[in-house]
């Protein structure tokens, strides 16, 4: 089967598309293959081996999961003797980053709840927009935040692949929303959902007379002060990415912040869950949200994909559409 496989880290430009065993699945794994897959962060993080610390995880001087890729939607080709959820033929999506990554290639095994059934009315490549991002969005504002209807919620980064599914999840539990993003997006964001768009190339939120009861910052991007300042007094502010010194800042600066005050600050960090997939399959079936695709790339264009999501800019979701070829049985 083919994969895009790297062995030393470095540019985007390491991975290579290559010709790779299929694997088996063991007893409590099914066989997928995929159909489509899409781009986040630990992409670009883990091609690179930065910040370093990641290959703490990754391996030290070469990567361990020599096949990225996180999300995918795929068909179930096999199933092993344990499987009990699932059979062959079905159309599932889900997050594979807990079972070893392997979403650019044709075929991955993976234990059953990595996955859920993909909304029957989307396309491969919609489904696999949503698993990483949305439950990122649906953990830092459910968990997290503690998400309440009525109540002012700000999403800063609300353009990016995070941002447009916390827009809509926000929208969903009846918060009123703030979407912050740059000027060429912001008749997007309002499409979504958003009841206000502030452009952050004019105007500063976090200096205006407005406050807001819950933050989502999907980048950082401020420091953690600027949030502070933002904050209704009862207020919560949940970071789930960003540079460093935003990271460490949500990470030590907010636990402090929290307990002498009345203002909860943190950092937000993700897990795969198929109970929140399958949360997110029913808010998609409704059409409450919808997910926002920016690019769409082929298998052997992984690469340039990873390397346009790295530059920051992108508008929802990267997409790798996964073509097979067809073959005589
Ligand atoms: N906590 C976790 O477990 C977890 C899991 C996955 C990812 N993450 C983190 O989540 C973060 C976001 O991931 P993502 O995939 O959503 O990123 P993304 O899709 O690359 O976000 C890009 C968006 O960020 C916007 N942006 C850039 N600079 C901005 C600024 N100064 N103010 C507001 N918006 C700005 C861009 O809008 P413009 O083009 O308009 O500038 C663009 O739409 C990453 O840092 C990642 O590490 C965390």
């Amino acid at each position: 089967m083919k994969a895009i496989v790297y062995e030393k880290y470095g540019p985007p430009e390491v991975l290579r598309l290559k010709e790779v065993e299929k694997p088996i699945p063991k007893d409590n794994e099914v066989l997928i293959k995929v159909h489509a897959a899409s781009v986040n962060y630990s992409d670009w993080s883990f091609v690179r081996g930065k910040p370093f610390l990641v290959r703490m995880y990754q391996g030290l001087l070469k990567p361990k999961n020599t096949i990225l890729g996180t999300d995918v939607a795929v068909r179930i080709e096999a199933v092993g003797r344990n499987i009990k959820q699932f059979q062959k033929g079905d159309e599932v999506f889900g997050d594979i980053s807990g079972c070893g990554f392997g979403a650019f290639s044709e075929y991955v095994s993976v234990p059953e709840n990595a996955l859920a059934l993909k909304p029957a009315s989307m396309t491969f490549e919609e489904a696999a927009a949503v698993p990483q991002a949305a439950v990122v969005a649906l953990q830092g504002l459910r968990n997290k935040g503690q998400i309440q209807p009525g109540q002012k919620v700000l999403i800063n980064g609300a353009s990016g692949g995070i941002g447009t599914f916390a827009v809509q999840i926000a929208k969903s539990f009846g918060a009123e929303v703030t979407g912050v993003c740059s000027t060429r997006n912001l008749d997007m964001v309002r499409s979504i959902g958003a009841d206000q768009v502030i452009d952050y190339t004019q105007e500063d939120f976090t200096q205006n007379e407005q406050s807001y009861d819950l933050i989502l910052a999907t980048g950082g991007y401020r420091s953690i002060f600027d949030y502070k300042h933002a904050l209704s007094p009862r207020g919560i502010y949940v970071c789930t990415g960003g540079s460093f010194a935003q990271i460490y800042q949500s990470m030590f600066i907010g636990p402090w912040i929290s307990m002498t005050g009345s203002k909860k600050m943190g950092n937000l960090l993700m897990r795969p869950s198929q109970k929140d997939l399958v949360f997110m399959k029913e808010l998609l079936e409704t059409g409450k949200v919808v997910p926002v695709i920016d690019r769409r790339f082929t298998l052997s264009e992984v690469a340039e994909a990873i390397r346009h999501y790295g530059e920051g800019h992108a508008r929802g979701k990267v997409v790798i559409t996964v073509e097979h070829e067809r073959t005589h049985s």
